[in-house]
């Protein structure tokens, strides 16, 4: 049995690229025979960018929706709240602290490209990686699907756990990263990677006069609708391609190659293939989102699972080092 194990952040409701890049495989992961996955909210991460409880709360919600309206399956899986195992979770990231060279950490990409955008640049958005890496280690979990964007992070946990390991004998997991080299990284709708900080990001769970709207802000170039355009250098078609099957895919194609066809009507396919392809799960996330008191019989149950396992790693962690 492999333990598949994954975090989503709760820093808004999850863009396009968290679905495509993170949500969905992980579900499809979950669902193979002989996988366990243990899914969880990286509420406590999310605190390193946002100081307003109702809103932590409400992305909170929103991202747990999500995995549910996607079809996580909770009755034979691990579905928590990071904040729910806090204790034991944070206590482990301090014992792995002290086994992280600060050099590894000041040169962690993510960390400088946030500390250039970020007006508070706090010390938990230092330590991420190490809190990121408690999460993975104290559950034993053998892979973790993220987008390519995490793979240093999950090098960083492979280092400090092999660290410790080497100092006081066999007692971690060392994980493996999962990366999804079909969907790789999501563009936004100005063509960098779709993110909640570069306010770029698709929002399916808006209503479709507001996603329809967050559509055809899409960027594209000034080639005038007389002329055919070129699908290979286009957001729109981009990520429509993310989404279509190969049939829509060639039409698509046909269509860009076709003077007349503006990139209007692409940005238009694009939002009514959304509306389609994702229409059981806009209306299953709109019923989470009135109903939370489902959701936190839920994530309950997942963290008393959650905090069965962690605690058992944490035991053995201070055991070793001596206390
Ligand atoms: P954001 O960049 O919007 O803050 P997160 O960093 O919270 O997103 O990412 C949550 C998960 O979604 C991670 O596993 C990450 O790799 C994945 N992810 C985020 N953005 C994309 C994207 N544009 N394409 C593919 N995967 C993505
Ligand atoms: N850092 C991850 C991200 O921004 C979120 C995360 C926190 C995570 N802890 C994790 C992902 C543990 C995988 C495993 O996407």
């Amino acid at each position: 049995m492999a333990r598949i194990l994954t975090g989503i952040q709760s820093t808004g409701t999850p863009h396009l690229g968290n679905i495509l890049g993170a949500i969905m495989p992980g579900i499809e992961l979950s669902k193979q025979k002989d996988n366990e996955a243990f899914f969880f909210i990286a509420d406590l991460h999310s605190l390193t960018q946002i100081k307003d409880g109702n809103q932590l709360r409400k992305n909170t919600y929103a991202t747990a929706a999500t995995w549910l309206a996607f079809g996580f399956d909770t009755s034979t899986n691990v579905f928590y709240r990071q904040s729910d195992v806090a204790a034991e979770v944070c206590q482990l990231a301090w014992f792995l602290n002290c086994y992280t060279p600060f050099p590894m950490l000041s040169n962690a990409h993510s960390f400088k490209d946030k500390s250039q955008k970020l007006s508070d640049v706090n010390a938990g958005l230092f330590t991420y990686p190490v809190l990121m890496a408690a999460d993975i280690i104290g559950y034993d979990a053998d892979y973790v699907p993220v987008g390519k964007d995490q793979q240093q992070h999950l090098e960083m946990t492979k280092d400090i756990a092999s660290s410790f390991n080497h100092i006081h004998g066999e007692t971690f997991v060392l994980p493996e990263g999962l990366y999804d080299k079909r969907v790789m990284i999501v563009p936004g709708t100005d063509g960098q990677k779709m993110s909640k900080s570069y306010n770029n990001f698709i929002d399916i769970f808006l209503s479709d006069k507001d996603l329809r709207k967050q559509i055809m802000k899409i960027e594209t170039d000034s080639t005038p609708i007389e002329e055919p355009k070129n699908c290979e250098s286009c957001n729109a078609f981009a990520l429509y391609a993310l989404l279509a099957d190969e049939v829509q895919i060639a039409k698509m194609k046909t269509n860009y190659a076709t003077p007349g066809y503006g990139y209007g009507h692409a940005k238009q396919a694009l939002f009514e293939l959304i509306c389609e392809k994702f229409k059981t799960e806009r209306a299953r996330f709109n019923e989470l989102m009135e109903n939370t008191d489902e959701l936190d019989r839920q994530l309950a149950i997942g963290a008393e699972k959650a905090k069965a396992v962690i605690s058992g790693v944490v035991a053995k962690v201070k055991s070793k080092t001596g206390y």
